[in-house]
């Protein structure tokens, strides 16, 4: 199975990170297509763990040829103190390449990111303060900078002021703040040109020729497809394709390539930041998955959102990217918990929903509609098998799987690489 692509089937920090470090020993490419350093990616190898930003998970994996597509926005200084953090910690990343196509993100992106946010005030999006929202508008607006650009000073320059014209009225008129140099962005991009040159290729073209080749590659999603620029709760969203698609804009790949779509879903819900978020918990259950769960976002220190799981954006998710797997993760967070209310349609003022509204406001006045599963006291941490699981614990699963759209083919039952309950073969 040569092309396989894994997504967040909720609003991120589903354990994309765990999955594909999972998947790492078995693929000879992976493939990160959209987003930037927003992501947090938390990998627990041994007694080591590691947080990933902007680099694919699948960087930790001996071996595997990592790649940042085309679809992503480049931090250059947040990729080099990466690169420092996991070279100081013997691990080898001289394989990576980035697309010469990727965008850039530089200093005054993340500057309007926290400026647009102040300005928004109730209406902020509650970003990671990245530049990635500016980043990519200017990918749109055509007026981005990209990574082939670092190597010619001259068109360096004429694309920076093309990219500040407009940018320094708002800055200075609207937003009352100094205006951007270009001299100061030019330097500071230019400072990291002779590095990056080696890594950048052109990566559409390496990876369908590892393709023709039978390489095994897997695509990395940032995000998740409730946070995806089209498919996502809008505006509460990041500005990506995080959701299967985007793995073929992102890369350049054919969507004829693709074999295989793993979706990543937690047993129950999170979210950080705002927008509606139907099954999230207020009260003491909220603030006991959150600490059991440990959930604090690994980019920004925010405590996450939590609630029950929501069989309505599992369909969801397995609608619109196809999914063929599901990968569910942290049911040992729900061990001791007495009931375990599943989420599974909404009622918008009186009507049922059983599948996402199309209406934004219906989504967000939907009152979720639970079914509730009794719960179990077993320590799960150990299982390996199904049959290891407590019999409440696998009729969970047996539910979960029943109404979500898609066959469960993996389980996780803690951090730790070896604590899964593997079900179907991911790459066959
Ligand atoms: P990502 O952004 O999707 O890669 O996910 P994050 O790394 O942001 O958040 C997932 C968190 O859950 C990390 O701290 C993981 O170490 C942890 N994790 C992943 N799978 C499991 C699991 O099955 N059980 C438990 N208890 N933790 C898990
Ligand atoms: P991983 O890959 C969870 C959220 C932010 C904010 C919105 C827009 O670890 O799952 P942005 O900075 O992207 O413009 O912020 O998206 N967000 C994430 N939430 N996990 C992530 O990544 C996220 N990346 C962005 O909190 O609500
Ligand atoms: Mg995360």
């Amino acid at each position: 199975m040569p092309a396989v692509v894994l997504v967040g089937a909720q609003w991120g920090d589903e354990g994309k990170g765990k999955a594909t470090d999972l998947l790492g020993s078995r693929v000879d490419y992976v493939v990160k297509f959209n987003g930037g350093n927003n992501a947090g990616h938390t990998v627990v190898i041994g007694d080591e763990k590691y947080a990933l930003h902007l680099l694919p998970s699948g960087i930790l994996s001996p071996g595997v040829i990592p790649v940042i597509g085309n679809g992503v926005v480049v931090d250059i200084e947040v990729l080099f103190q990466e690169l420092e953090m996991l070279s100081s910690r013997g691990v080898d990343v001289s394989k990576l390449l980035v697309s010469s196509q990727a965008h850039v993100i530089a200093s005054f992106h993340r500057t309007l990111d926290k400026v647009t946010e102040r300005f928004l005030g109730q209406r902020r999006i509650g970003t990671t303060g990245r530049g990635i929202g500016p980043s990519y508008a200017d990918k749109i607006n055509r007026v981005g900078i990209r990574i082939a650009d670092l190597f010619d000073p001259k068109i360096l320059r004429a694309k920076i002021e093309g990219s500040l014209d407009q940018k320094n009225h708002l800055l200075v008129k609207v937003y009352n703040r100094r205006a951007v140099e270009v001299d100061a962005v030019l330097e500071e991009l230019l400072a990291y040109a002779d590095r990056l040159r080696p890594m950048v290729a052109n990566t559409p073209l390496v990876l369908n020729n590892a393709l023709d080749e039978g390489k095994t590659l897997l695509f990395e999603a940032g995000q998740a497809t409730m946070l995806d620029i089209d498919h996502g709760t809008y505006p509460f969203v990041t500005s990506s394709s995080a959701t299967a698609g985007g793995a073929v804009i992102g890369s350049g790949i054919g969507p004829t390539r693709i074999d295989s779509v793993i979706g990543v879903i937690k047993a129950y819900t999170t979210r950080v930041g705002e927008g509606p978020f139907p099954t999230e918990l207020f009260d003491e259950t909220g603030v006991y998955l959150q600490t059991k769960g440990g959930e604090v976002g690994v980019t920004t220190g925010r405590a996450r959102r939590c609630g029950w799981y929501d069989a309505v954006i599992a369909r969801y998710a397995s609608r619109i990217n196809g999914l063929t797997d599901l990968v569910v993760t942290k049911l040992d967070v729900l061990t001791g918990l007495e009931k375990i209310p599943v989420c599974v349609a909404y009622n918008v003022d009186g009507q049922r929903f059983d599948e996402m509204p199309d209406n934004q406001s219906d989504f967000h006045h939907a009152v979720p509609i639970y079914d509730e599963l009794p719960g179990w006291e077993e320590d799960i941490s150990a299982a390996r098998t199904l049959a290891d699981l407590p019999a409440n614990a696998r009729s969970y699963m047996q539910f979960l799987e029943d109404i979500s759209g898609c066959r469960i083919s993996a389980i996780g039952v803690g951090p730790a690489r070896n604590e899964i309950i593997p079900i179907h073969n991911l790459l066959s």
